[in-house]
């Protein structure tokens, strides 16, 4: 039997990277969308897939635009189509919600009408967030817990969900989303929180700055590793039956938590180093996200493996590694 042909949106990214990775592993061919300068700055942008990039078939494509989205599926005919492409980073959508939105929302409809009108039998996976519920009503949310999100990459992200379950139901299409919790790695963006603070040790211990500035160190979020949580992605388009699934380790802690961890692993007191910034407050916040991911274990058979504590020492191990301090 043929391989089966994945198409992944946001490949450059962290998720993409292990999805494509995970993916060839299985045997997949894999094809991805990237922007034109991806190409044409390989060793910045390509970055995350560097040891694989041989294996992949990338296409430059634009989110913002139905026509080019149209050739690549036309072009890859894919099996299943994992959507993570995204602006990503909520505090970001605060000074541009007009971008964050048309990203989000007309990248996710052009995406779904594509597939529907050439390969409507292609699985769909679609990138929800936690970041759906915002000011959640209950803790710890499941698939029932009403939306209430606090920024516009929170309401991108609802109008996505209501979308791919939209052609679920009126197309039957296979479009599952995931709902997934916060999942970092050694791959994060350096502008999210984990990732800035274990950059910032590792600069601190190698004598390259002398402080750290954070918002609010109150917030608590769900966080697992990244590298697990695309195999959840996988197994959604796995199923017989298309559905929703909340991705989560159950556990929540404080970034002040986390702050504190990423320091005193390489010796240091956070509190000799960390400056508030209340510059970095958001208009709205999310003070509590805490997922309940007993349907996924369910359904799916998955769990986290990798806790908190190893995931910030991995982090930091990795940040400390890259300046040569270990
Ligand atoms: P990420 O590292 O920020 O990657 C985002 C990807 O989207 C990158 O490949 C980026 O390409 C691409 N992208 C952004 N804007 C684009 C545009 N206008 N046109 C084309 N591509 C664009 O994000 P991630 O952490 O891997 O997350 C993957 C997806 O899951 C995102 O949709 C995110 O919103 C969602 N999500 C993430 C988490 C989490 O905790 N990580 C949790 C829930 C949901 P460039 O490299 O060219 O910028
Ligand atoms: N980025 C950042 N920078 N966040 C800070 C800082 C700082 O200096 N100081 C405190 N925080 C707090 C934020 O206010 C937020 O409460 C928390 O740290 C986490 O922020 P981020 O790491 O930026 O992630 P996020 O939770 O807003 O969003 C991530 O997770 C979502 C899933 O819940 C992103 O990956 C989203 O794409 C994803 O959907």
């Amino acid at each position: 039997m043929a391989s089966k042909c994945a198409l992944i949106t946001g490949i450059t990214g962290q998720d993409g990277s292990y999805l494509a990775e995970w993916l060839l592993g299985k045997g997949y061919r894999v094809h991805g969308i990237v922007r034109r300068v991806a190409l044409e700055d390989p060793d910045h942008r390509l970055s995350r897939l560097k040891e694989i990039r041989g294996r992949l078939v990338l296409h430059a494509a634009s989110l913002e635009s139905y026509a080019s989205m149209h050739r690549v599926v036309h072009d890859v005919q894919p099996d299943e189509c994992y959507h993570l492409a995204a602006q990503s980073f909520v505090s970001y959508s605060f000074d541009d919600e007009f971008s964050t939105l048309n990203t989000n929302i007309n990248g996710t409809h052009f995406l779904l009408s594509a597939l529907k009108t050439l390969t409507p039998d292609c699985r769909f996976y679609f990138a929800g967030s936690s970041e759906m519920f915002g000011m959640a009503e209950t803790v710890p949310q499941n698939e029932g817990t009403r939306f209430h999100p606090r920024s516009s990459y929170g309401i991108s992200k609802v109008a996505g969900f209501d979308l791919t379950r939209n052609y679920r139901e009126a197309y039957g299409m296979h479009a599952c989303s995931g709902i997934l919790f916060n999942h970092e790695s050694p791959r994060r963006g350096f502008e999210f929180v984990t990732r800035k603070i274990t950059a910032g040790v590792a600069r601190i211990l190698a004598g390259k700055s002398t402080e750290l500035r954070l918002g609010n160190l109150e917030a608590l979020r769900d966080w697992g590793h990244a590298r697990e949580y695309v195999q959840a992605m996988w197994l959604m388009l796995q199923q017989a039956q298309p559905d929703d699934y909340v991705v989560a380790t159950g556990q929540c802690h404080s970034v002040r938590e986390f702050v504190e961890l990423a320091f005193s692993h390489v010796g240091l007191d956070y509190t000799k180093f960390v400056t508030p910034d209340p510059e970095l407050y958001r208009p709205a916040e999310v003070n509590v996200l805490q997922g309940d991911a007993s349907k996924a274990r369910r359904v799916l058979g998955w769990t986290h493996q990798v806790e908190f504590a190893d995931l910030v020492r991995e982090m930091v191990d990795a940040d400390c590694r890259a300046l040569g301090m270990i």
